[in-house]
């Protein structure tokens, strides 16, 4: 470092008196705050405090975020680092307390995956089972789905609850699912919006505390994290999703949470059906016991470990078997019909498909060889979805809630020339014109047989 950066940064560590909102407090200056983190250094838990307290304020810039974030981004954060900034983000707006009901309420969160419905079957279910869970979730953005969209192609069906709604439909159904509440950790919503224009997204330390601080926010006692692998995830590989699951266990620990993290698998869609209306439908087939092998099997664990961390069960074997047994039989649907009914959607759906909107243009997609399918791209099929109308190119965009694509084969799946590998829906042709060469691309046919994808890669708890 020459002499003149050596001097202006000894200067840039002096630290100012700011005054904001009424009361002195000493802030180091942003830029010194940038610097130290560019060169590796570790930050106190009072001057990202101060930094972010001041950020909220309006009185730092994005700019200046922005230039942290990308420094984060190569430098990392230590654990006590991420630690403090998932704390900071949890106080930064309301939080919620469930406790108040029973230690048994339950929360969940998926990293981000291809035809994942998981959340709209598993807070049904452990409903069933006299546990709690209030259930908030975003809308879908670039290729992956979001939980309040498909649930709006239910008529009527009401995502944005009031705090005493939350609190009622708790009391009375023991599930809510409603959208993220602006209140709610609002600088992970500011930094958010900041990562996804500043290619910041794919660092381990801020998704660790934008994931942890929503959860710690949320109230409840027991966490499952869903956490995607693969081609269609933001985890492309085992070893990164193995880091990010260790630190987000390791986080919620701290703050006396109960959390686990599934590793699953998002190579190839999860379940068959990717698109909104399509999404509901096939959650509900599965609440009736019909259900696709690999989202059955995702249930069954994910839904085991919450029987067991809230300690309904003595073991994971018998939550598995519980958790089966209710899929068959049919009780999460029971509880289903009373969530939608609690939040205004109309219950006739449930027993009737035709209720919802499905896309008026239909196509299906033939194989152009026979043999066993070896790749079915989760990735090119979300990104085929959203240009078929089921998605958002941009926040605000409209979508079309009956569009979407099921998936006829799945890896290891035998199939012969002609036979159908996607069915397409969709509401517009030039959607279809643009969608479709995607999909061609989008399987792979091999002569010889090829195993089933593994569903569940990992798991990381405490122990
Ligand atoms: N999901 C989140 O909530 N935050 C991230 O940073 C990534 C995925």
């Amino acid at each position: 470092m020459n002499i003149t950066v050596g001097v202006f940064n000894f200067l840039l560590c002096y630290t100012l008196k700011k005054r904001i909102g009424g009361v002195f407090l000493e802030i180091m200056l942003p830029q010194e705050f940038i610097y130290r983190k560019r060169e590796g250094k570790t930050h106190t838990r009072e001057e990202m405090e101060e930094f972010f307290t001041a950020y909220m304020q309006g009185e730092i810039p994005d700019y200046q975020v922005s230039s942290w974030l990308m420094a984060v981004f190569f430098q990392s954060m230590t654990e006590e680092e991420t630690t403090n900034l998932t704390k900071i983000m949890a106080e930064s707006g309301e939080t919620l307390n469930f406790f108040d009901f029973s230690t048994k309420t339950l929360d969940k969160h998926s990293t981000g995956g291809v035809g994942d419905k998981t959340s709209l079957v598993l807070a049904p279910l452990m409903a069933h089972f006299g546990l709690k869970m209030a259930k908030m979730s975003g809308r879908g953005l670039g290729h992956s789905g979001g939980t309040i969209d498909k649930l709006e192609s239910i008529p009527g069906f009401r995502v944005d609850l009031s705090r005493e709604e939350i609190y009622e439909g708790i009391k009375k159904v023991g599930c809510v699912l409603v959208s993220q509440s602006k209140e709610l950790t609002p600088l992970d919503g500011k930094l958010y919006a900041l990562r996804d224009v500043t290619a910041t997204v794919e660092s381990i330390p801020l998704i660790a505390s934008s994931v942890m601080s929503k959860k710690l926010a949320g109230g409840a006692k027991h966490i499952i994290l869903d956490v995607k692998v693969g081609k269609g995830a933001f985890m492309k590989d085992l070893e990164n999703a193995l880091n990010l699951s260790r630190l987000m266990v390791k986080i919620g620990e701290m703050a006396d949470r109960s959390v686990v993290a599934v590793l699953s698998q998002m190579d190839e869609p999860l379940g068959c059906s990717v698109g909104n209306s399509l999404e509901v439908i096939e959650a509900i087939k599965t609440l009736k016991g019909k259900g696709p092998p690999d989202f059955n099997e995702t249930i069954i664990t994910l839904g085991s470990y919450l029987l067991f961390m809230s300690g309904v069960v003595k073991d994971l074997s018998e939550g598995s078997e519980m958790v089966a047994n209710a899929l068959s039989n049919g009780r999460g649907l029971d509880k289903f019909r009373e969530l939608v009914l609690f939040q205004g959607g109309d219950t006739q759906v449930i027993d009737d498909y035709n209720l919802f909107s499905i896309a008026p243009i239909r196509k299906v997609l033939p194989s152009t060889n026979s043999g066993f399918v070896a790749d079915v791209d989760a990735h090119d099929i979300g990104l085929a979805s959203l240009i078929l109308g089921a998605g958002r190119r941009k926040k605000g965009d409209n979508i079309d809630l009956g569009a979407g694509i099921v998936v006829r084969k799945k890896v290891g799946d035998k199939v012969e020339k002609g036979e159908p590998v996607f069915e397409i829906f969709t509401s517009s042709e030039n959607k279809l014109r643009d969608a479709y060469p995607i999909l061609e691309k989008a399987y792979k046919v091999v002569d010889k047989p090829i195993p089933p994808l593994k569903v569940i890669l990992e798991v990381v708890d405490k122990g």
